[in-house]
């Protein structure tokens, strides 16, 4: 941690070169592309990032959750640096490389409650979800799919089928594919009265077994169940443990495969390596992406042996796996393991510095998540709706002050910083994010 670094804001945003940027930006790509707001990077060091006007922002928000070992971290760009040497490209669905079965072996030894498993790999979280609809599709014989609202599961087609997050999201590219339906994910703080929340988990898993598997679909139809155990772009939203282990033991009962989509709450974000560990529930299908490569595009998905078993050329991808993806896998796995510990204590430190923000600003309603996949809910404090306005507002404070931040949910701040942040970054980001509450937040 370099504790010389810290915001600084040198020109008006955008700066002149940013400006030329976003222009070209706007005449030539997509007009589908959110662009929060106009950061143009150019250069990164640990959590600090500079844009192309030389103005340095600190990063809460990693690229979503990707950058997992911060920006330019030695060790991974010195595997990389080997690899592009070595070889970029050989297509593992035909040829062999040694980082390719070393990092499937390397993702096969964590979460030990799955017990031997096997791997594959892919380029995004979206590649990995449809893999895993494909899997659980091949071993089961079934085509039922099960998953939850506000859960976000990817952008094509069958992976969006899957997602009921936003309906931005979803209008206008149906149909999707047949076959799915979607349950409550259990909402703890907004429970009833005397309820606990392991009695709200609990409910859901009643509620999926008495009228969903009674009124819509049969348990025996379903394929898969697919759940982030941490809804990630739906809010941070932390369901309590009776709803995990309510799910295993449905998925035990009917024979559905249990999937944990892990994109976002994978690769240490949790404080141990998948929240699996953290919640201690064994998924049949693990799904991982985002922070594995630190920013290098590959996923992986992580079955039970006895699962994975389809056969020679029922599935394959030609840039899953690529050679220098896997080194940067590896590298990041590596840096991982070792800050395991220090990604809970920061997350700690993080987490207990925003509930005494909230004690000072009425429209933060709730500070939730372990390590390093924190939630800051914004809400009116009496009705206690959310304020998407204020959020946004907040977010270009931020940025216009030097700090990188992220909505997610109606009106959810994430803090999904770089899992190399340390107390010097946190207490940075603590003190903008207070100068900028007191602006931003309305005289309620
Ligand atoms: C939980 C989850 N699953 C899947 C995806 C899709 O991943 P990708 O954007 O890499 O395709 C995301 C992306 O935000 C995600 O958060």
């Amino acid at each position: 941690m370099n504790t010389a670094l810290k915001p600084s804001i040198k020109t008006e945003l955008p700066g002149p070169c940013g400006r030329a940027i976003i222009a070209q930006d706007e005449a030539y790509t997509s007009p589908s592309y959110i662009k929060e707001y106009p950061l143009v990077a150019d250069r990164g060091q640990g959590c600090f990032i500079d844009d192309v006007d030389g103005n340095r922002f600190l990063d809460m928000m990693a690229g979503i959750a990707v950058n997992s070992t911060g920006y330019a971290h030695p060790h991974v760009m010195g595997a990389v640096r080997e690899a592009i040497e070595k070889v970029w490209h050989i297509c593992g669905t035909d040829f062999y490389t040694d980082s390719f079965s070393r990092l499937s072996a390397k993702l096969s030894g964590y979460v030990p409650g799955m017990g031997k498993k096997r791997v594959f790999l892919t380029n995004s979280g979206t590649e990995t979800v449809e893999g895993a609809i494909k899997l659980a599709r091949f071993h089961t014989k079934r085509k039922g799919l099960l998953s939850f609202y506000g859960g976000f599961h990817g952008r094509t087609l069958g992976a969006l089928s899957l997602t009921a997050s936003k309906i931005r999201q979803r209008e206008n590219f149906g149909p999707f594919i047949p076959g799915v339906v979607h349950a409550d994910f259990p909402d703890v703080l907004r429970r009833p009265t005397g309820m606990t929340p392991e009695e709200c988990g609990l409910e859901a898993i009643q509620k999926i077994e008495r009228q969903l598997f009674t009124r819509v679909v049969s348990p025996d139809e379903l394929a898969a169940i697919f759940v982030e155990p941490i809804q990630g772009e739906g809010g941070y939203v932390v369901p309590p443990k009776s709803f995990l282990t309510g799910l295993r033991s449905l998925c035990d009962r009917h024979g559905i495969m249990l999937v944990f989509d892990e994109v976002q709450s994978g690769v240490g974000r949790t404080g141990e390596m998948y929240a699996a560990d953290y919640f201690d529930v064994a998924p049949d299908i693990l799904l991982t992406a985002k922070g594995l490569g630190s920013g290098l595009p590959i996923g992986a998905i992580i079955a039970r042996e006895g699962i994975m078993d389809w056969t020679r050329g029922s599935h394959g991808s030609t840039f899953g796996g690529n050679n220098v993806s896997c080194a940067a896998a590896i590298a990041t796995l590596e840096v991982v393991e070792k800050i395991l510990p220090d990604i809970r204590s920061h997350g700690a430190l993080l987490t207990s510095g925003l509930k005494k923000l909230a004690a000072k600003h009425p429209c933060i309603f709730d500070v939730r998540g372990p390590g390093f996949m924190v939630g800051m809910e914004l809400a009116h404090p009496v009705s206690k709706n959310p304020i998407p306005e204020v959020m946004a507002n907040l977010e270009q404070m931020a940025f216009r002050e030097g700090l990188l931040l992220l909505g997610c949910g109606a009106s959810t701040i994430r803090f999904a910083p770089p899992l190399v942040c340390g107390p010097h970054e946190i207490a940075i980001a603590l003190e903008i994010l207070d100068h900028c509450l007191e602006r931003v937040s309305p005289s309620f």
